[in-house]
């Protein structure tokens, strides 16, 4: 646990991890290998360029023919909206974006209504969860306009929920905030405001409205009682004094992105673990180096003050229970949730999925901290589409694979299997369960390309691409760039193209390709790859989630933009992947200051967006340029406009199209 108050404040710092890298390992980095490959493409691209104008016209020429083809082009029809900052959501003109669901909103017939000063755990587990992250829909009878709505709540930013515990100080001649130590009773609101929402939603003229008390709704949390399920379960690296069966674990925590199956169960990905778990481990621990290499623990969070399972010391296996895929059965209200243990543990972002050729189910799941991983999972059985249960434990039974990235433009999946390689006894491995709980362990062994933190991975149906979003990676070192990849530190992160080989989502090969890296393109040091086409509101940096509607276009969400990094809040960007337009982009919606913005998601009808607005008015700095600080207590006490409503409340938005149809045609 810490004692420092200044760490007390969780925001996206705690998700990017912002300690050292904890990859060990001298495997070859994303950019090195990137820098080694442009160089000697962009060294010949150039060439033939300078040559090719020097023959015919002016280059403005070029560039405005480029232009004017890449526009007209571009698979995406709708007028841009104008990039900026202020303190609400925006989307771009014929279009409405309407709050669905915001924190605290009542689920249930008998749920409180949201009472900010009265917040409570058993308020709390009847309302809509805190900081929604991924956004999945499961149909209803097939319906696109009536369905289930699931929702990861990642994790809670106390100084923006629980007013009077930011204190404004004095420090050092400059202003400080500290929070003062969490009550028991406000950690139990924050697990409550964890983990997940199913929720049955209905579109009525047009407009998508709550089922309350949909006879499906439910609250997933901290505290719901789950099964540890495949090849780590009742392992003795997973039993604790609470449960010496090493099956059973309470709760899931920051649950990231996730996806969800072709069998229509929800997967919630744990991601940022460490910040949970406080206490030290037994000198001598046999789990030490593997924590380590996760970074827990890191204390973020008091949770371990009240729980002993939090608390290394009184339960040092604990951490071994999370850091999974979490499937949901959403038809049953009270199935237990199960920890897919085949799927490998790491900090989890995401778990995108499509169904191979023959019939296997393929995983796409990203390993969001500086120098991890991209992995993918391939189911051993088949899915059957005219019989769900007989899908319900295709997840316990696999092969986990990492990414090998290769200048020449090849990726091999490698198998993470025990026995294979140097996944063996000699390097401390009993088993596939060992194999599994140390996934990093494991990849770092197998020579796995180390990425400038993975996020979403997108499997694409239309076309047979994979898009890896791949965030930011500040602490990539000069020495591992070149002039060709002039990015001392990838500050805005880059999109990876991947086509597997033949087509085929379960192979073990496939090719690769630098989709897009991002920045602003005016600044020639960035070394942004936006098509010439792209307007001063259409780049974007910090690629985080990402979506493909089911005209297989991509869209782009964004997160960790703002005043300081690129001048523009985060946002929804539509992205050109084919043809003339390829690299052009557009901003469709951006969300309040100090929001990220996760979902993105496209009901089967391509009639609505769903996004999610993660931590609106989080930063405080940022909000005082507005007039006003960022924290709960001034918002409600000093700001006379301060209504429950405000932005200042995470939430999922719908948006639509004025007078109805498909969004961006
Ligand atoms: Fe929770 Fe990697 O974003
Ligand atoms: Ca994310
Ligand atoms: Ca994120």
């Amino acid at each position: 646990m810490t004692d420092s108050a200044e760490t007390r404040f969780r925001t996206s710092q705690l998700e990017e991890n912002d300690g050292p890298p904890v990859n060990p390992t001298d495997n070859r980095t994303m950019g090195e290998i990137i820098a080694a490959r442009f160089s000697r493409r962009g060294f010949l691209k150039g060439s033939l360029a300078i040559s090719a104008i020097a023959a015919t016209v002016s280059p403005l020429a070029l560039v405005a023919a480029d232009e004017a083809r890449a526009t007209e082009a571009s698979a995406f029809k709708f007028d841009e909206l104008e990039a900026g900052i202020d303190d609400k959501h925006h989307v771009a003109p014929g279009y409405d974006a309407d709050v669905l669901l915001r924190w605290g909103d009542p689920l249930f017939a008998d749920s409180p209504e949201f009472d900010p000063v009265k917040q409570s755990a058993e308020a709390q587990a009847r309302q809509f969860g805190y900081n929604n992250d991924y956004v999945g829909y499961i149909p209803i009878d097939g319906s696109a306009e009536h369905g289930l709505l699931v929702v990861n709540h990642e994790y809670t930013n106390p100084h923006l929920m629980f007013p009077g515990i930011v204190k404004i100080v004095e420090k050092d001649g400059k202003k400080a905030a500290e929070v003062a130590p969490l009550s028991k009773e406000q950690v139990d609101v924050e697990m409550a405001a964890h983990g997940g929402t199913i929720v049955e939603i209905r579109k009525e003229g047009g407009k998508w409205q709550v089922v309350r008390d949909g006879k499906l709704n439910r609250r997933i949390m901290s505290t719901t009682e789950m099964a540890l399920s495949g090849p780590v379960a009742g392992h003795d690296r997973v039993k604790t004094n609470a449960d010496p069966s090493g099956t059973k674990v309470i709760g899931t925590v920051n649950n990231c992105a996730g996806g969800v199956t072709p069998w229509g169960t929800y997967v919630m990905a744990e991601e940022n673990i460490h910040g949970y778990f406080s206490g030290e481990l037994p000198e001598g621990h046999k789990e030490a180096a593997n924590y380590k290499r996760l970074g827990i623990p890191e204390g973020a969070y008091e949770w371990g003050a009240h729980y002993d399972r939090f608390d290394l010391a009184k339960e040092p296996n604990e951490p071994n229970r999370f850091g999974w895929i979490v499937e949901v059965d959403v038809n049953d209200p009270n199935s237990v949730p199960r920890k897919r243990t085949a799927m490998g543990r790491f900090k989890h972002e995401g778990a995108e999925s499509i169904v191979a050729k023959d019939g296997r189910v393929v995983f796409y799941l990203g390993d969001d901290e500086r120098f991890d991983y991209v992995y993918k999972f391939v189911t051993k059985g088949t899915f059957n589409p005219n019989d769900r249960a007989a899908n319900m434990n295709l997840l316990d039974d696999g092969t986990l694979h990492v990414a090998k990235f290769a200048e020449d433009g090849s990726v091999a999946w490698l198998p993470i299997v025990f026995g294979q390689g140097p996944l063996t006894a000699e390097n401390g491995f009993a088993g596939q369960a060992d194999v599994l709980i140390e996934t990093r362990r494991a990849a770092d062994l197998l020579s796995a390309t180390k990425m400038d933190r993975p996020e979403d991975i997108q499997p694409n149906a239309g076309n047979g691409k994979v898009y890896v979003m791949l965030t930011n990676n500040s602490k990539r070192k000069a020495d591992q760039v070149d002039a060709a990849n002039p990015r001392a530190e990838n500050a805005f992160g880059h999109i990876i193209e991947i086509v597997e080989d033949g087509g085929d989502f379960a192979a073990t090969k496939g090719k690769w390709e630098v989709l897009l890296k991002c920045g602003d393109p005016s600044v020639a040091d960035v070394g942004a790859t936006f098509s010439t086409a792209t307007t001063a509101n259409g780049w974007f940096g910090m690629p985080d989630n990402c979506a493909v509607d089911s005209a297989g276009r991509l869209w782009v969400a964004t997160d960790g933009q703002g005043p300081k990094a690129t001048g523009r809040t985060d946002g929804l960007w539509a992205v050109d992947t084919e043809g003339a337009a390829r690299a052009t982009s557009k901003l469709f919606f951006r969300v309040p200051i100090g929001a990220e913005m996760c979902g993105p998601l496209f009901a089967p009808d391509d009639q609505t967006a769903f996004v999610a607005v993660q931590h609106p008015g989080d930063g405080g700095e940022d909000w005082e340029a507005f007039g006003r600080p960022s924290y709960y207590e001034d918002l409600s006490t000093r700001w006379p406009d301060f209504k429950p409503d405000m932005p200042v409340r995470p939430s999922v938005v719908a948006i639509t199209r004025q007078g109805g149809g498909k969004i961006g045609v």
